[in-house]
């Protein structure tokens, strides 16, 4: 099958300047170069997706600095393993020497030698990312599919390579529902029965792959679908035995969208995830995932908080008792609790609600027009007086005791003999 066609009208005109100049340069040099992976497999699908990976029988590295020496690219990188990164205007592109893999033991990182297209392939997770689309110029845009991954594609199938896919490297597991419930596939019936078999198989995985997984899969539209297929596979269990994908999760996460902007949502997520954990059980689950420190901080304060949501529950509080019981609070942690708590049906939890909601939308934000410079120009010296005044001052704001410049100005004089 030849997708010339595909790929002139796929990608930016641009974009594909470059790739036919990395090919030619490649040509010059007798190495072949190809386009794989995503970008295939969603170049068949009509799907948008620019992050281009090219495979080079070859070495990549040396190409790449080539291209960037002669070119208006520019090399942003280059690392073990024969793998560079090509910047060029908006667009970056990965190269990597095509590789063969083997596996010491299940989850060790694999050990690699340069190998053929034919060995890249292999080495590769799903039959639907296992393709290539040659750049050379005598078979330039024929498919390269060894393992039927445009047929399982027509199929809406997943399907692993070889029945040691997921203990060889047990981050499939993830990958597998994350384009699974991505793509609106079904895991062909070998591979989930070898996936529910492999679960464990996690546990050889590090904690910081096994985040980065999740990281992953936070960013796909509706990630909800995909925790409540890992929580129906056994899988949630695996990572931490207090993980539910049930359909509070599912409520909870559509929430979120609505709220944050996309770059923090993954964070939030994740404190959405453990809401039901007792602030026991977080620990092994912080130290599991390898979760770095102000995460962590984000999580533990989520439940420490969700213990304390009955301080709030009473209409009667003042806007500055609300914000001096939630200012130690990471606001993420603030954010989880309200969305947790956004249950209409239920009144006391609707207090707690609408107080935690006017911390985050207007308290938080509240700051005095005076600063220091000022009150010392009214006469009040700086120091733990000057301190005091301030924290007088907002708190006033904060209740509207005060609204105007004048009205504080009024307020620190008459507040600055007593002191
Ligand atoms: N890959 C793999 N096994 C992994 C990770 C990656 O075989 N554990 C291969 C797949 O062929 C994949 C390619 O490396 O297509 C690139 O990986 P990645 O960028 O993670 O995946 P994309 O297919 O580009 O997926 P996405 O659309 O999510 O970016």
């Amino acid at each position: 099958m030849n997708l010339a066609r595909q790929i002139e009208r796929y990608l930016p005109r641009q974009l594909l300047e470059l790739v036919k100049d990395i090919s030619r340069q490649a040509a010059e040099r007798g190495e072949r170069v190809y386009l794989v992976g995503g970008v295939v497999r969603d170049l068949l699908l009509g799907y948008p997706n620019l992050d281009l990976d090219l495979v080079v029988e070859g070495d990549a590295v040396k190409l790449a600095q080539q291209v960037a020496e002669t070119s208006q690219t520019k090399l942003l990188a280059h690392r073990h393993f024969g793998t560079a990164k090509l910047s060029y205007g908006d667009f970056t592109l990965d190269l990597a020497t095509a590789r063969k893999e083997t596996y010491a033991r299940p989850g060790a990182l694999p050990t690699v030698t340069p190998g053929t297209l034919k060995d890249d392939l292999i080495r590769r997770d799903f039959s639907i990312n296992a393709m290539a689309i040659s750049l050379g110029s005598n078979d330039y845009g024929e498919l390269a599919d060894p393992h039927q991954g445009k047929n399982d594609l027509e199929h809406r199938l997943i399907r692993i390579l070889h029945p040691g896919s997921f203990s060889d490297d047990a981050t499939r597991i993830l990958r597998a529902v994350r384009y699974e419930q991505r793509l609106g596939f079904e895991l062909e019936t070998q591979t989930a029965q070898l996936l529910k078999r492999d679960t464990s198989m996690l546990d050889t995985i590090s904690g910081d792959r096994i985040r980065h997984e999740l990281e992953l899969l936070f960013k796909e539209k509706q990630p909800e679908f995909a925790v409540r297929r890992l929580a129906e596979l056994g899988v949630l269990p695996r990572i931490s035995p207090f993980l539910k994908g049930d359909g509070w999760i599912a409520e909870k996460f559509d929430r979120a969208r609505r709220l944050k902007k996309p770059t923090q949502l993954p964070s939030l997520y994740f404190c959405l995830l453990i809401y039901s954990f007792g602030e026991k059980d977080i620990e092994k689950f912080l130290a599991r995932l390898n979760i770095p420190a102000k995460l962590s901080r984000a999580i533990r304060d989520t439940l420490r908080l969700k213990t304390s949501l009955p301080l709030l529950d009473k209409s009667s509080l003042k806007p500055s008792e609300i914000y001096y019981l939630l200012r130690e609070y990471e606001p993420l942690a603030v954010q989880a609790n309200a969305i947790a708590t956004d249950e209409k049906e239920c009144t006391p939890s609707l207090i707690v609600h609408q107080h935690l909601q006017l911390f985050l939308t207007k308290l938080r934000y509240v700051r005095t027009a005076l600063n220091g410079e000022e009150l010392k120009r009214l006469g009040i010296p700086a120091g733990p007086e000057m301190g005091q005044v301030l924290q007088i001052l907002h708190k006033a704001k904060l209740d509207g005791e005060v609204r105007t410049k004048a009205d504080e100005k009024k307020l620190a004089l008459s507040l600055s003999p007593k002191l």
